[in-house]
Parts: C-alpha cells; sequence; structure tokens
C-alpha cells in the first residue's frame, strides 16, 4: 500500500496553502493509500535552523520522508521563491532524498506575478534531491481560495479547482504506476 505524505511548507497557523492540502487530502480517500502529514512549523525551531538532522523533531520527520512513496508539497510564495522554513527543512534531508517518489507541488502567493515560481524555483531544487517524478503542479492565488471556514476550504474559482482536481487524479495515477 503505497504512503502520500502532505508536506506543509508555511510558517503560518493559518495558512492558505495548508487549506489546500487539507483539501487535497480529503480526495485521498482511496483504501489503497495511506496518508500522512507533516507540518515544517511544527517542528523545533533551532533544530531546524542549526541543520540538527539528530534532533528529536527532526528524526522522525525525515523517516515520514523516506517512508512516502508520494509527497504532496504545499507552500507560500515568499520574496518570489519558496518559503524559508521549507528550505531549512529540504536541507536537512539527504541529497537523494526523493529518488522514486512521486511529487505534486502546490504553491499559493498573493499576485499573479510569480505564478512560475514552481517552474523556476521550486521544481530546480527538488529535481536535484534525487531526480524524482514531480507533476506540473499548480499555484493559486489567494483570491482564488476562501478558507474562512476551517477545515472546510472552498474555491471561488470553478476553473482552478477543476485543474486541482485533474492535478490529483494524475498524481494518483502516477503513484499507482511507481508502486
Ligand atoms: C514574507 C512574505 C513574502 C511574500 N512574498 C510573495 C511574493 O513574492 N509573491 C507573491 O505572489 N506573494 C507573496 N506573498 C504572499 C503569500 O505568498 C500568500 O499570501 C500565500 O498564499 C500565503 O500562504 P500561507 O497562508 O499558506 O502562508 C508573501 C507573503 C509573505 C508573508
Amino acid at each position: 500500500m503505497p504512503t502520500v505524505l502532505m508536506l506543509a511548507g508555511s510558517p503560518s497557523a493559518v495558512s492558505r496553502s495548508s487549506a489546500v492540502l487539507q483539501y487535497v487530502h480529503a480526495q485521498l480517500t482511496h483504501d489503497f493509500i495511506t496518508v500522512d502529514t507533516l507540518h515544517v512549523r511544527n517542528l523545533d525551531a533551532s533544530e531546524l535552523l542549526w541543520a540538527n538532522s539528530k534532533g528529536a523533531t527532526i528524526e522522525p520527520a525525515l523517516a515520514q520522508v523516506e517512508r512516502a512513496d508520494g509527497i504532496v508539497l504545499a507552500c507560500p510564495t515568499y520574496k518570489a521563491a519558496y518559503s524559508g522554513i521549507l528550505k531549512t527543512f529540504l536541507d536537512l534531508l539527504p541529497q537523494r532524498a526523493f529518488q522514486n517518489k512521486v511529487i505534486l507541488p502546490i504553491m499559493t502567493g498573493g499576485s499573479a506575478t510569480h505564478t512560475l515560481v514552481i517552474d523556476y524555483a521550486l521544481k530546480p531544487v527538488l529535481s536535484a534531491m534525487g531526480d524524482p517524478r514531480v507533476l506540473r503542479g499548480i499555484y493559486l492565488l489567494d483570491g482564488q481560495i476562501d478558507h474562512s471556514q476551517p477545515e472546510q476550504v472552498r474555491f471561488t474559482d470553478d476553473d482552478i479547482k477543476h485543474r486541482l482536481d485533474k492535478e490529483i487524479e494524475h498524481f494518483l495515477q502516477a503513484l499507482q504506476v511507481m508502486i
């Protein structure tokens, strides 16, 4: 049975990208999948900053990544790239940590200026970490996400919901091919 890791890279407690991740999680109801969750913001800050890979919160998190066959990675756009907190965690992973995994990248941002952030910023880093199968992914604008009701994210734009659902479908297909 494949394991999917929901990896959240926002430092914020109330987070749009994490709300989208929660939506994806709710769609992964297939009996053949085990779903695991990791919010980088819940890891110990000093262990992250000082790259303590043996830290009490980091070691189990690294094991979660290792166990995963597929990863849904959701992260906000910060200064035209991914969040710094996500990078502190990626830097703790082994160089080829994503080898043989399928990754669905999801990023959110305040403006359309950085629509291609997944392609120019995130994908090169993921690829350098073992050349995983990285799907096209999806960039959502803040205005397209209504997360005012915790536990129940809504999309203000039918097209973006449709595209996200398609990405989830591709992710599931890729996962079945990989296992
Ligand atoms: C420090 C910081 C930097 C940001 N930089 C950008 C940016 O460069 N481009 C952009 O479109 N949005 C930027 N934003 C907006 C966030 O990407 C956006 O609100 C995102 O959806 C927040 O996700 P979260 O709620 O999951 O943290 C920035 C927000 C913060 C707090």
